[in-house]
């Protein structure tokens, strides 16, 4: 498999810290030393649905194809204002493709999840070009009241087409019930039988047990990938890790003993937007010249569940 095309697309509202420091007990100081984020760009007039149909045309249009060369979607999407058709059925028709979708929800770890799907179907020639699409409204899981967790967030989408080739190296998924350390709840409509306690509350986290999760797992998927591949990580151009919080990928990078070029980040503009953040950063990179034939890249991400996905891809266009 090989990515032929990037795309990503972010709301217009930013908040920045200054603006939080209005309504919740924070600084800019706190939020930028412990997270790294200065801003976040989140949801206000969009749909969600119509930053995901942007993303993906844009990366269609990187990859010079259009919508009906595409044999599935995969959209990578934790929650939505949809809970059924699922946000691929909707991108789907909005971009004019006619291929069968499916939505997957790994947390932020989605888009790795979604480039193994995409491999697995490549490679039994089930497909020949798979759109993936990322697209996430954290801000919406939150509650606005709670400064641990609504600083820390941003919504947006990200996405990839990708196609036949031998360019990924190898990747690994990972997932280990840890439900307690991040989570969300939804409600649902109650029926005349409910007689069960039902506790519908925002997005909670123990933030330090995730910090800890994100840089262990994401430092051992990385070394098993560099192993497997016979690589060293010098001979990795960029290490492209889901954009949490600076001081995550900072660790991450120091564990690895990498140099601070080779581990990029937009972080502090866009604030954690889950699974739309590693490809929105790959757009970024691809857009700014950054990636040139044959460049190793390295990709890591992180999430609930506690879900964890890496690959090492060569870079193809
Ligand atoms: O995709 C995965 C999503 N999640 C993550 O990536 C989160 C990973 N975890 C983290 O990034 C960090 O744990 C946080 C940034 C969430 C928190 O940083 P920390 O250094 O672990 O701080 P803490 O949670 O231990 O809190 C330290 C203090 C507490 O006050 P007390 O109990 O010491 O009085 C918090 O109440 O900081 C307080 N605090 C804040 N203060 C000002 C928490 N949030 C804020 C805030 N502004 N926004």
């Amino acid at each position: 498999m090989k990515i032929i095309g990037t795309g990503s697309a972010h709301p217009k509202c930013c908040v920045t810290n200054t603006m939080l420091e209005q309504f919740l007990e924070t600084t800019d100081e706190w939020i930028t030393e412990r997270t790294g984020i200065k801003e976040r760009l989140v949801i206000s007039s969009e749909k969600l649905e119509d930053l995901a149909v942007i993303a993906a045309n844009k990366a269609l249009e990187d990859a010079n194809l259009t919508a009906k060369d595409i044999d599935f979607i995969i959209c990578s999407n934790v929650v939505n204002e949809y809970v059924t058709p699922a946000l691929s059925c909707i991108i789907q028709g909005k971009i004019g493709a006619t291929c069968p979708t499916l939505d997957i929800n790994a947390a932020c770890a989605g888009f790795i999840f979604a480039m193994d799907m995409a491999e697995d179907k490549i490679r039994c020639k089930k497909a020949k070009n798979i759109l993936i699409v990322c697209a996430e409204e954290p801000s919406r899981m939150v509650s606005w009241e709670n400064r641990s967790t609504s600083v820390l967030f941003g919504d947006g989408a990200g996405a990839a087409v990708v196609s036949e080739g031998d360019e990924l190296k190898a990747i690994r998924l990972t997932t280990s019930s840890l439900t307690d350390v991040l989570y969300y709840q939804r409600s649902l409509e109650p029926t005349p039988y409910i007689d069960k306690d039902e506790n519908f509350e925002p997005l909670v986290m123990k933030g330090r047990d995730v910090f800890k999760h994100a840089v262990t797992n994401s430092c051992r998927d990385i070394r098993k990938l560099l192993n497997e591949t016979g690589l060293q990580p010098e001979d990795i151009k960029y290490y492209v890790l889901h954009q949490a919080n600076l001081r995550i990928i900072d660790s991450i990078r120091h564990f690895l003993g990498v140099d601070e070029e080779r581990v990029p980040h937009n972080v502090e503009r866009y604030g954690n937007i889950s699974s739309a953040a590693l490809p929105a950063l790959l757009d970024e990179l691809n857009r700014a010249g950054k990636l040139q034939k044959g460049d190793k890249l390295v990709f890591s991400a992180f999430g609930a569940g506690f879900t964890t996905g890496a690959c090492v891809i060569e870079w193809a266009k």
